[in-house]
């Protein structure tokens, strides 16, 4: 650190845009951080929430995009935003980051918040026209542009991108299908019984979903997509979206040589292997203290907690990072939300409310602890788990499974 780049002085620069690297430099002013911000972005696009993409922007075509800062809050607040570039290049020697308009950024600290992108899959017909992914804002008005009425969507892959936007096409009155790989809908992350729910819900509204059904090939006729082949199966189709998971951009950070594993690996304050630069978000892995091993969270809530913490750390104020995770995903009339990491989960309680067409599920480790709360339009359960999980407070079992019980009440 030279005379001049103290705690609250220095450049930084901030490579992403999105929800991890705005609030880092939101935060960094909102510390008093005085030094120069510069963000970085690949997208032309003012800086924007991702989750309504896949519902109210698909719904309604005079739907904008919701900035998560309006272009005249970067000026106000001094911070640099420079778009759509992209950094290609980290010289970690001399603190320097190239980018592909040909200029290059010194740095004071580099925060790395380049996030993920939606995984392809290498099939034939895959290149053709009408197959849709849904990440950014491309994406999502190529998609509803493409959306039609009494069209026919396949949808590959039943996780939170699929059925938010098998619900939302639905709603517009197109034919839906949804293929899955997996035996059951968003394996990945919630019990069982909400995906058994989550399937009769989606049976009910007359989307088709079909289990343990990998996709193997699109079918074309003069580039045009007409169907999706699964193994024997035929699903015809005019347009398909494919949401199959996310892959983190580590690619520069790899080839900059710091340590990379399915994302960057960063330490208990998002420090990378390499002295001044960081990762935050979807794009980095780190040793959770919720489970122990080292994992990489895909959610809002993530982004923008660790971006806080880093902000307070560069500016002087280092705190343990402690944010109990939490993540929602709204489908049709279905809030499904998700608090803790079941990782470790031994033991399954479930509650539900029919009356509210509410479904909670508490998972238990192997020493009893309540560690994940995954519910359906039951957001009282799901605050209430936000702050028990926090103060390590787990209700029986019987409490748990009693859909009259408050859990609230074990707050004191
Ligand atoms: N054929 C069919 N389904 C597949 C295939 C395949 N070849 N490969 C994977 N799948 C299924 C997986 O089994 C999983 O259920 O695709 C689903 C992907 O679900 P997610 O992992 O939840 O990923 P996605 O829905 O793409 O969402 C990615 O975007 O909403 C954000 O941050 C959120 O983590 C989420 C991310």
């Amino acid at each position: 650190m030279t005379a001049t780049q103290s705690q609250n002085t220095g450049d930084i620069v901030i490579i992403g845009a999105s929800h991890a690297g705005v609030q880092m430099a939101v935060s960094l002013r909102e510390a008093d951080f005085e030094g120069s911000i510069t963000l970085i972005s690949d997208d032309p696009q003012t800086p924007y929430h991702r989750p309504p993409l896949s519902k109210a922007f698909l719904k309604d075509e005079n739907h904008g995009i919701q900035v998560l800062r309006a272009e005249q809050y970067f000026d106000d607040n001094n911070i640099r935003l420079i778009k759509p570039v992209r950094a290609v290049q980290i010289d970690k020697e001399n603190g320097v980051v190239m980018l592909d308009n040909g200029q290059s950024l010194e740095y004071w600290k580099l925060i790395i918040a380049t996030g993920a992108r939606p995984r392809s899959i290498d099939i034939p017909g895959i290149d053709s026209d009408e197959i849709c992914q849904l990440r950014d804002y491309n994406d999502a008005q190529l998609l509803r542009k493409a959306a039609r009425s009494g069209k026919k969507v396949v949808i590959v892959g039943g996780g939170f991108i699929g059925l938010e936007a098998a619900a939302t096409l639905k709603y517009l009155g197109m034919d839906v299908c949804v293929v899955e790989a997996a035996p059951r809908l968003m394996g990945r992350v919630v019990a069982p019984q909400i995906s058994q729910f989550v399937l009769e819900k989606f049976q009910s509204m007359g989307i088709k979903v079909f289990l343990d059904t990998p996709i193997s090939q699109i079918e074309t006729e003069n580039r045009k997509v007409s169907g999706v082949i699964c193994g024997n199966q035929k699903f015809s189709a005019d347009i398909v979206l494919i949401g199959i998971g996310v892959i983190p951009n580590d690619e520069l950070a790899k080839e900059a040589g710091l340590k990379t594993e399915n994302g960057i690996v960063v330490d208990a304050h998002f420090q990378t292997s390499a002295d001044n630069i960081y990762a935050i978000g979807d794009v980095c892995v780190y040793e959770h203290w919720l489970t122990g091993t080292r994992i990489r969270l895909e959610s809002v809530q993530n982004a923008t907690d660790q971006a806080k913490n880093l902000a307070d750390t560069l500016t002087g104020n280092p705190q343990a990072y402690r944010a109990v995770p939490w993540f929602w995903s709204d489908q049709g009339d279905m809030k499904i939300q998700m608090v803790g990491l079941s990782h470790n989960s031994k033991t399954l309680v479930t509650r539900q409310n029919p009356q509210r067409a509410s479904l909670s599920a508490f998972h238990y480790d192997e020493n009893g602890r309540l560690i994940a709360i995954d519910t359906i339009n039951s957001p009282a359960d799901h605050m209430a788990g936000r702050k028990l999980i926090e103060a390590g407070i787990s209700p029986t079992a019987e409490q748990a499974a009693d859909a009259d019980f408050r859990i609230k009440s074990l707050l004191v």
